[in-house]
């Protein structure tokens, strides 16, 4: 959505038609100040666009071109230099005359841009299958954490500072199969509960290679989203098994879905299966890094409907997870692993300390699993 303000600027333009002695400063002024109508077009930003670091990356954008525009507009008022001082005095009058003008447009066009945002925002309606799914996935991701919140489809969100750590502590009996990394120390959450709460940047779904939704997690995703997330999945055609791909959160607290498709185990666990599982997690948190996504959430991949054995899919998700982790944990703030049945989560209780060994001076984490 790009908002030029060209009406204004042709407002203006008339009236500087009607004052003859600006006659001599119109016709640089009209020169620089169509470079400054095009220069002030605002725009939304676009999924995999740098994440603006703030709400107001675009008013520091538009406050630095408005500054480049009175400086080009100061620079037309020097002229040659020859001119009388009557002269001078008539320049700076129409330097400041420009000067109204430009701060005055800027602040006009980016009134405009908050209007136009704030009035697409009172007409999205994330329950309705009516809507441009590429406008809502811009408006959305435009936002703030904390304005996003208005748009979210469940109560109880859980914040990320909810989310507790997980404190490596020594394993049971086993040995640990990995060499202890304390970069890794506060990357990871073992979180109990339903992965659609999460206020994170990204939640990773169990799909199916349709990606049109399912049962399972896949259902709880699509049914909090709302239906914009299935037209989104539509246009993506599909994904392969060990494939990840990303959208808009839509009315789920996470600001992105991971779909990934986990290999079907009922027939057991070959290495075929096992590698697929591991591209599922390690091109889940890849797509997560290409966009910037810090934070990430798991279910336990294909253990529900495709069969995958519980207590040898952990095995592929925590050595995936550590290698991913080992190599890019520049890029990751926290890797949770979502558990939903006990079983699940007295697995991960058990095999975390073997793939992210302890260190019994290491740093503590608050810990109220
Ligand atoms: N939050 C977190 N985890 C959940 C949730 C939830 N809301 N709901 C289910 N789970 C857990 C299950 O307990 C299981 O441990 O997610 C894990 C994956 O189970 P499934 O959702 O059945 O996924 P999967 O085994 O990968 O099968 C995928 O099921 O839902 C369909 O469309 C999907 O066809 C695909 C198939």
């Amino acid at each position: 959505m790009a908002l030029q303000i060209s009406p204004l600027f042709s407002y203006f333009r008339a009236v500087l038609r009607t004052t003859g002695p600006l006659s001599c400063v119109r016709a640089d002024f009209q020169a620089t100040g169509v470079k400054f109508k095009h220069i002030l077009s605002v725009q939304s930003p676009r999924l995999g666009a740098k994440p603006a670091t703030s709400p107001h990356r675009g008013h520091i954008r538009a406050a630095i071109r408005g500054e480049k525009f009175s400086t080009a507009l100061w620079k037309l008022s020097k002229g040659n230099g020859s001119s009388s001082a009557r002269g001078r005095k008539g320049w700076l009058g129409k330097v400041a005359v420009g000067a109204v003008f430009g701060l005055s447009t800027f602040a006009l066009g980016q009134s405009l841009h908050t209007g136009a945002v704030n009035a697409m925002a009172l007409r999205v309606n994330l329950n309705s299958a009516e809507g441009n799914w590429k406008e809502i996935k811009d408006l959305l991701l435009s936002l703030s954490v904390k304005d996003r919140r208005q748009y979210y489809n469940t109560s109880n969100f859980v914040p990320l500072d909810d989310i507790p750590g997980w404190t490596p502590t020594a394993g049971g009996s086993e040995s640990p199969c990995r060499q202890r990394n304390e970069k890794l120390d506060l990357k990871l959450s073992l979180y109990s509960g339903d992965i659609t709460k999460l206020e994170i940047d990204a939640i990773v779904n169990a799909a199916n290679k349709t990606l049109l939704g399912g049962g399972g997690v896949d259902g709880a995703i699509h049914r909090v989203a709302g239906p914009m997330l299935k037209k989104e999945c539509a246009s993506l055609h599909g994904c392969e098994t060990g494939e990840a791909k990303i959208t808009c959160g839509y009315g789920l607290p996470a600001k992105y879905v991971i779909h990934t498709v986990g290999p079907i185990a009922q027939g057991g666990v070959g290495e075929e299966e096992k590698k697929a599982l591991r591209l599922c997690y390690k091109n889940s948190l890849k797509t997560a890094t290409d966009h910037a996504a810090r934070t990430v959430a798991f279910p336990c991949i294909s253990t529900g409907i495709y069969g995958y054995p519980p207590e040898q899919a952990v095995h592929e998700a925590l050595a995936t997870v550590r290698e991913y982790l080992d190599a890019h944990h520049d890029k990751l703030d926290r890797v949770i692993f979502c558990v939903f049945l006990p079983t699940d989560k007295e697995l991960y209780l058990q095999n975390l300390p073997l793939y992210f060994p302890a260190d019994p001076t290491g740093p503590t984490l608050k810990s109220k699993l």
